[in-house]
């Protein structure tokens, strides 16, 4: 193996060459993941294939040797597995034909995990174990409780949530439930990735950003923390790495806020230089390249992977990411050229 490592840097050692990885680091972007999604009309089909799954993850990892992969899946996959009827149709994103739109909906869930429904899942983390090179760690994941719930009420990618936020406001008990139930989900979802040899989860709270400060505290904040309690409680996946990326938080996150989480993987409009300060000692940090900067020039993008290895230089536990998922409009030499610049630094 190579001498940047995804766990050590989770382990709090400081490295002279930061592990890379990158958010969504497998998809549109790649000529070869196109070469094979034209194969396929429902991304949902390709996704419930395993040795497809793992084929996709494997093909950054080749390209680019990054440090780390993820499991080729989705975060959508446990609502679609509770019923919720989600479709991935050409030119938009997701779509649930049957979301959450009262009280009853709620109550009407299947009230265990439907692991049966969510078994190619973990049919791909073996699958991919098995084509990884040697060492080489694999990161599962899921959505946070509130990512899914939002999702889930909406039915679809929205701006504004507004359905989401009326229906919070008229009953938010009610959506307390529904994220215990979400929450439950996740664990037990975690918990068989782990089984089936994942090294770290990544949870994705990206719609953090559409609540306010304290809709935030109650509605996200406090069921990823009972996320993380429960996988920390349980001896199958308490020493797992926890990483949490929270997309553009409505309020700044703080060292208390978030104890069992192992790395917290910043959104590119956190500030790295206040994080530092921060989080050192507690939490390794992932992050933070705005995915936007590989569109622009060479000189651009050095300048920005510049300041953050700078910035990050000597960190116990640092891992360079972007600030959100890479996007289908980046070139792939540009990522190289990025890689370059770390790896040559
Ligand atoms: O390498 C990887 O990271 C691949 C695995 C992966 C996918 N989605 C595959 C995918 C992961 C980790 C995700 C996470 C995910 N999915 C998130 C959290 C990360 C984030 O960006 O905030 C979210 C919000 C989703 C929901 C989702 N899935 C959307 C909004 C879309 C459509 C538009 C988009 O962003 O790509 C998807 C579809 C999807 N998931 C694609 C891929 C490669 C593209 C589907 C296609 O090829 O048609």
């Amino acid at each position: 193996m190579n001498n940047r490592s995804l766990i050590a840097a989770l382990n709090f050692e400081p490295q002279a060459t930061p592990p890379i990885w990158l958010m969504r680091q497998a998809g549109r972007y790649l000529p070869e993941y196109q070469q094979v999604r034209k194969n396929f009309t429902n991304f949902l089909d390709m996704i419930k294939r395993p040795e497809i799954c793992a084929e996709l993850a494997l093909q950054p990892i080749n390209r680019f040797d990054l440090d780390a992969s993820i499991l080729f899946s989705d975060i959508l996959t446990i609502p679609s597995a509770m019923g919720l009827g989600l479709e991935f149709g050409e030119g938009h994103g997701p779509i649930f034909s049957n979301p959450i739109s009262s009280i009853k909906d709620i109550e009407n869930l299947p009230k265990s995990v439907p692991h049966e429904e969510l078994r190619y899942v973990y049919e791909a983390v073996v699958a991919t174990k098995k084509v990884l090179p040697n060492q080489l760690p694999l990161i599962g994941f899921c959505g946070s409780p509130w990512t899914l719930a939002a999702y889930s009420i909406e039915g679809k990618g929205s701006k504004d949530f507004i359905k989401t936020k009326d229906f919070l406001k008229k009953n938010s008990a009610a959506v307390s439930t529904l994220l215990e139930i979400l929450t439950q989900a996740c664990y037990e979802y975690l918990k068989e990735q782990i089984k089936c040899g994942v090294q770290a989860v990544q949870i994705f709270d990206s719609w953090a950003d559409i609540l306010s400060v304290e809709d935030f505290e109650e509605f996200s904040l406090k069921p990823t923390n009972q996320l993380i309690t429960l996988l920390r409680e349980d001896v199958t996946t308490s020493a797992t790495p926890i990483i949490l990326f929270e997309k553009a938080p409505p309020r700044e996150i703080s060292t208390n806020d978030l104890k069992g989480v192992t790395c917290l993987s910043l959104h590119w409009t956190q500030d790295l230089i206040k994080a530092n300060s921060a989080f050192k000692g507690s939490h390794v940090l992932q992050g933070n390249l705005n995915p936007a900067i590989l569109k622009s020039d060479e000189e651009e993008i050095e300048k920005a992977v510049n300041a953050i290895l700078e910035e990050m230089s000597g960190y116990p536990g640092f891992i360079f990411n972007l600030g959100h998922g890479i996007t289908p409009d980046i070139e792939p030499n540009k990522v190289q050229l990025m890689i370059d610049l770390i790896r040559n630094n």
